[in-house]
């Protein structure tokens, strides 16, 4: 490229004129070759007054010669001085694509992880993208706690983050970092007398701080197993890709938190109602665990399972507005007592329907007690108008009514429990529902079933 740039140069009439006028000026010949010898311009038979020759230059190479008399120093100035403009531009040029996609991939970015609530995705989004911008055998996050002790390593490949921290420890460079919270660069960490780990799985390594309020929470590592000069250049977009890193995480922490605040406030909505009906102690628990076992059964989609277990852990909250010596009632309700008591699966859309977050919990809370027969309240929906989660809320909850004792009755025992399931099935219960339950109640008799499902125990 650089040796063609001279012929690129006088390919330009407006050059060709001017060095043509020059030439001109000083009335004698002048001949223009490229590196090889190659004449580009000038007169092949003017030889004999050829008494200089001119290299001209690019960096330390020469890339082609001017010769002539004396006064073709003001030729091989000209030309020297179109070649270095020409190289400059050129320089500068791809200077602006490289600044063009750089600021493209961080708006790219931006777009990407704004949205983003999950800190393990934005960090995978991330180790992504700097795996398409640097050269790196391992990219890896680690985050640290107040104590700014590492907590987690995240690679980009998902396991072998802590090969990185292996490769350094107990050597003093990660301490450094820790405590500089400054971007570095080590393109020869055998040679770091700072880095003691045996043996040296990295050769170079870059790391950039993730700051969340002046506060380093982690780091950005690249490392490399042969060894490499990466230059600042690397360091300054690896840092940059930090600080966005850093501003996602941010915003992904402070949604948890509300997330938790939110769930808090949920579990405290459903404690309120237990405090009041001393009689089911725990039966929320066991009705949003009884739940999400036969969404699992059912192979729900995953977006169903956090309001399935909102749904269940509300689902009587509207007893809230029951009457006491309704809801307390030591035996039989009254038909009047039954009327007021039915009314909760109202009560209950009444309350959540003012918390905005809660809008999809409804239906679930609503129509926990009408039938696949119709013969539910309280609207009388029939089988699939019901919907789903309530379906399964249902059977959850008849169920542990059924097992448990009660002021006016003994619980039953599991085997008729089950039996009064498999009886109402397709008249009061889904039958699809029912038999999830039934095989997870199955599984978690053999142990089969995976636990800790719960969203809420955050
Ligand atoms: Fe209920």
């Amino acid at each position: 490229m650089a040796k063609a740039v001279i012929k690129k140069l006088l390919a330009k009439p407006e050059v060709l004129t001017l060095v043509r006028e020059i030439c001109q000026a000083v009335r004698l010949p002048v001949c223009i070759c490229d590196c090889e010898g190659t004449m580009l311009f000038g007169d092949p038979y003017g030889d004999q007054f050829f008494s200089r020759t001119i290299s001209i230059n690019s960096e330390d190479n020469v890339i082609g010669t001017v010769k002539g008399g004396e006064d073709c120093t003001i030729v091989a100035s000209t030309l020297q001085y179109m070649v270095n403009a020409e190289f400059e531009r050129t320089a500068l040029g791809r200077e602006t694509l490289e600044k063009y996609r750089e600021i493209s991939m961080l708006c790219d970015l931006g777009a990407k992880i704004g949205s983003c609530m999950d800190k393990k995705e934005v960090i995978k989004i991330i180790t992504g993208e700097i795996r398409t911008m640097l050269t790196a055998d391992i990219i890896a996050v680690l985050l640290c706690d107040d104590n700014d002790a590492i907590i987690e390593i995240i690679s980009d490949d998902g396991s072998d983050g802590d090969l990185l921290i292996t490769s350094l420890e107990p050597g003093e460079l990660v301490e450094n970092f820790l405590v500089t919270a400054a971007p570095e660069i080590v393109n020869d960490l055998t040679a770091d007398s700072r880095c003691t780990g045996s043996p040296q799985i990295f050769s170079s390594m870059m790391c950039a701080p993730l700051k969340i309020q002046e506060k380093t929470v982690g780091y950005v590592c690249v490392g490399s197993l042969d060894k490499r000069e990466y230059p600042a250049r690397d360091l300054k977009l690896l840092t940059t890709l930090s600080d966005q890193t850093a501003v996602a995480l941010e915003k992904a922490l402070l949604y948890n938190r509300l997330k938790e605040t939110f769930f808090a406030m949920v579990r405290t909505l459903a404690e309120t109602i237990e405090k009041r009906d001393p009689y089911t102690g725990n039966h929320t628990k066991r009705v949003v665990d009884y739940s999400l076992a036969i969404a699992e059964g059912l192979e729900l989609p995953e977006e169903y399972f956090l309001r399935l277990e909102l749904a269940a852990a509300l689902h009587d909250i509207g007893k809230l507005g029951v009457r006491d010596d309704v809801l307390l009632k030591n035996g039989p309700l009254t038909n009047e007592e039954f009327v007021q008591m039915k009314r909760h699966p109202t009560y209950g859309e009444e309350i959540l329907k003012h918390i905005k977050h809660l809008k999809d919990v409804i239906p679930g809370v609503k129509f926990h007690h009408e039938r696949c027969d119709g013969k539910g309240y309280p609207l009388g929906l029939k089988g699939d108008a019901i919907d789903i989660t309530a379906r399964i809320i249902a059977v959850a909850d008849s169920f542990d009514a059924m097992t448990t004792d009660r002021p006016y009755r003994k619980a039953l025992s599991l085997d008729v429990a089950f039996n009064e399931l498999i009886k109402f099935s397709g008249t009061q219960f889904d039958s699809a529902v029912v038999k999830a339950f039934l095989s997870a109640q199955v599984q978690e008799k053999l142990g089969m079933r995976a636990h800790g499902r719960s969203n809420t125990d955050a």
